[in-house]
C-alpha cells in the first residue's frame, strides 16, 4: 500500500518534471566539514588574491570581510530577530529550525565534521555543498570530477538558482510565510545576476570559462527569472507549503496588493492579469520578467506565456483545481522555455529588444504592481552590464546610461512611496540612453 502510494509519486514527480530531489538534500547529502576546513591561509585563506592558482584564494577573507552570508547567524541574535521569534511563539531565533535553515548551514548533526560551527552562517558548503568527499582530492582534480565527487554546480544557472531561491524567495524545504512576515521579517527578492554579483569572491576570466564554460550575466537574469516563477508554482502547488486553513498562503501574492492604503483609489487594468478592481493577485513579478526574456528568445512563446500569466490569474478567481490545472500546465513549459532559454547567446540586438520589450510594456501600465517593477530595474541592470561588456558602450555613453539607471532604481527606492509614472519616465530616459 505504501509502496503503491511512493510509485504514484514518483510517477507524478516524474510528469511534472519536478526536480527529484531539494536542493537542501543535495547540500546535506555529504559531511559538512566547516568553514574553518577551507580557511586555512595556504587553501582559500590567502589575504590576497593569488596570481599561481586558477581561482582567487583569499574567498574566506572576502566572505567574512564583506559578504552578508558571513553574519547570517549573527542577524540571529539581534533584537529585531529575537521580536520576530517571540511574536511567532519560536524562543530563542538561533535555536529556532526554521531560521536557522536560512540563517545558517543548518544540515542535520550527524552532517556536521569536527570544525563544523553552526555560528558561522551560510558558510562555503552551505553553497558548495558537504566538501567530505572531495576536499582532499579537488585541487588536483579536474572540475567535472569535483562535481562527480558531489561538488554543488554553482556555476550552471539552472542550479545555482535553484540553491539561492532556496532560501532568497523561500522554497517546499525551507519556507518563508506570511505569518512569518507579519512577525516583521522583511520582505524577499531577488534576482539571480544581480545577486550573483553583489559581494563576489569569485571573477571570471579565460581560465574560469576554460574549465566552467561560458558566463553570460543576462542568459543567468533570463534563467533565473524562470526558476523563481517555477519555485513559486511549486510552492503553490504543494498542498502544505502553499495553503493554511481557509487560505492559500499569502507570501505567494502581491504584498502590495493587500497592503496599500485605501485612499489611494490606484487601480487600474493590467494586461498581464486580466483581472478588475479588488482582486488579491498572485505575484507575477518573475512571469512578467520572463516573458520579456522570451522577447529575445522566441516572440512566438512570449505570446504564449502573456497569454498563460492570464489564465493563471483568471484561474484563481474560479477554483483551486482550475488554478492547479493552469499552474501544473505553466510549469511545464517554463521548463521547456528555461531550456531554451540556457542554450541561448543572446547578440547585441537582442540587448535593446529586450530593453524595448520591457519600456513597452510599461507604456501599457503593466508595471502598476512595484513587485515587477523592482525586478525590472534589476533586469535593465544587467542588461546595461551586457552592453559594456559587448563593447557596445564608450566610457561617457556607459556613464550617462549608469546614472539614468540609478535614477531607475531611485524609483524603486521607497516601496511605500511607488509612482508607477515616475518608474515608466525613467524607464523611457534609460532606454533612451541606450545603444
Ligand atoms: C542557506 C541560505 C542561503 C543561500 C543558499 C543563499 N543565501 Fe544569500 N542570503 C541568505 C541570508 C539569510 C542573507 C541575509 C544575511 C543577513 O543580513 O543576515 C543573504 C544575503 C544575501 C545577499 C545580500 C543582500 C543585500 O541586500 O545586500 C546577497 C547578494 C545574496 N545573499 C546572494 C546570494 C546568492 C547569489 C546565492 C546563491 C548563489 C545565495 N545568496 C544563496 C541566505 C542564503
Ligand atoms: C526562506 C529563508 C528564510 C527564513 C526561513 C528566514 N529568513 Fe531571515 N532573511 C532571509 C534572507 C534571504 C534575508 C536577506 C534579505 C535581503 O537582504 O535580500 C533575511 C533577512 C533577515 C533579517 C534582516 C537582516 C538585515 O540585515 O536587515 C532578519 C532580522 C531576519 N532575516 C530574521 C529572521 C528570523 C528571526 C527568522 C526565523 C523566524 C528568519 N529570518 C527566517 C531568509 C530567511
Ligand atoms: C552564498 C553561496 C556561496 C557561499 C556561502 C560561498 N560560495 Fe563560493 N561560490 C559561489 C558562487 C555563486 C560562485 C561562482 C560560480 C561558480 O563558479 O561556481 C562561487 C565560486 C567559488 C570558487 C570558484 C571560483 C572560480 O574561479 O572557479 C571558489 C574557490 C569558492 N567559491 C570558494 C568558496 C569558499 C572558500 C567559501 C567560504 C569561505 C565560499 N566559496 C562560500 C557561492 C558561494
Ligand atoms: C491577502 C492579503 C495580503 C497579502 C497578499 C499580504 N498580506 Fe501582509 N497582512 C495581511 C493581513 C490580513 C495582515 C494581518 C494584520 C493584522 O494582524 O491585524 C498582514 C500583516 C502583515 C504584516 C504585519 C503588519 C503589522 O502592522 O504588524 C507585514 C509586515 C506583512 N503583512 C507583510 C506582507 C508581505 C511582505 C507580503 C507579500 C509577500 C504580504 N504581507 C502579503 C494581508 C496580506
Amino acid at each position: 500500500m505504501k509502496q503503491t502510494f511512493w510509485m504514484g509519486m514518483v510517477l507524478a514527480a516524474a510528469v511534472l518534471g519536478v526536480r527529484a530531489e531539494a536542493v537542501s538534500t543535495t547540500i546535506a547529502a555529504h559531511k559538512h566539514l566547516g568553514v574553518a576546513s577551507c580557511a586555512n591561509s595556504v587553501c582559500h585563506g590567502a589575504t590576497e588574491v593569488s596570481a599561481k592558482a586558477k581561482v582567487q584564494m583569499n574567498e574566506f577573507a572576502v566572505w567574512q570581510e564583506f559578504d552578508p552570508h558571513a553574519k547570517a547567524y549573527q542577524t540571529l541574535l539581534t533584537a529585531e530577530s529575537q521580536a520576530i521569534a517571540k511574536k511567532l511563539g519560536l524562543g530563542p531565533a538561533e535555536q529556532a529550525g526554521v531560521c536557522l535553515d536560512c540563517h545558517a548551514d543548518n544540515v542535520p548533526a550527524a552532517q556536521r565534521g569536527e570544525k563544523f560551527q553552526i555560528e558561522d552562517g551560510v558558510g562555503c558548503e552551505a553553497c558548495h555543498g558537504g566538501a567530505d568527499p572531495w576536499i582532499a582530492s579537488h585541487v588536483e582534480a579536474g572540475h567535472a570530477d569535483n562535481l562527480a565527487a558531489g561538488l554543488f554546480p554553482t556555476e550552471d544557472p539552472v542550479q545555482r538558482s535553484a540553491l539561492c531561491l532556496s532560501c532568497h524567495a523561500g522554497s517546499r524545504d525551507r519556507m518563508i510565510t506570511h505569518r512569518i512576515m507579519g512577525a516583521g521579517h522583511p520582505r524577499l527578492s531577488f534576482e539571480l545576476d544581480t545577486f550573483t554579483w553583489l559581494h563576489p569572491h569569485y571573477t571570471v576570466d579565460d581560465d574560469y570559462e576554460q574549465r566552467k564554460g561560458r558566463y553570460d550575466g543576462v542568459r543567468d537574469w533570463g534563467v533565473g527569472q524562470a526558476s523563481a516563477a517555477i519555485n513559486a508554482l511549486d510552492v503553490l502547488l504543494d498542498p502544505k507549503a502553499g495553503w493554511h486553513g481557509i487560505f492559500p498562503e499569502l507570501v505567494l501574492f502581491d504584498c502590495h496588493a493587500c497592503h496599500r492604503p485605501m485612499s489611494g483609489k490606484a487601480w487600474g487594468p493590467r494586461q498581464g492579469t486580466g483581472l478588475g478592481p479588488g482582486v488579491v493577485r498572485l505575484n507575477d513579478a518573475n512571469l512578467v520578467m520572463f516573458r520579456h526574456v522570451l522577447a529575445a528568445v522566441d516572440a512566438g512563446a512570449a505570446k504564449q506565456a502573456l497569454d498563460f500569466n492570464r489564465r493563471l490569474h483568471q484561474a484563481t478567481t474560479v477554483d483551486r483545481d482550475q488554478t492547479f490545472a493552469v499552474a501544473r500546465a505553466l510549469r511545464e513549459q517554463l521548463v521547456r522555455w528555461r531550456e531554451a532559454t540556457r542554450a541561448t547567446e543572446f547578440p547585441a540586438e537582442s540587448l535593446g529588444l529586450v530593453l524595448g520589450s520591457l519600456v513597452a510594456d510599461a507604456e501599457r501600465g503593466e508595471f502598476r504592481d512595484y513587485a515587477a517593477a523592482e525586478q525590472a530595474v534589476m533586469a535593465v541592470q544587467s542588461v546595461v552590464v551586457a552592453f559594456e561588456g559587448a563593447g557596445l558602450l564608450d566610457d561617457t555613453a556607459a556613464k550617462r546610461l549608469q546614472e539614468r539607471v540609478d535614477a531607475l532604481y531611485a524609483t524603486i527606492e521607497n516601496d511605500e512611496r511607488w509612482s508607477m509614472t515616475k518608474f515608466t519616465e525613467a524607464l523611457r530616459a534609460a532606454r533612451a540612453a541606450a545603444p
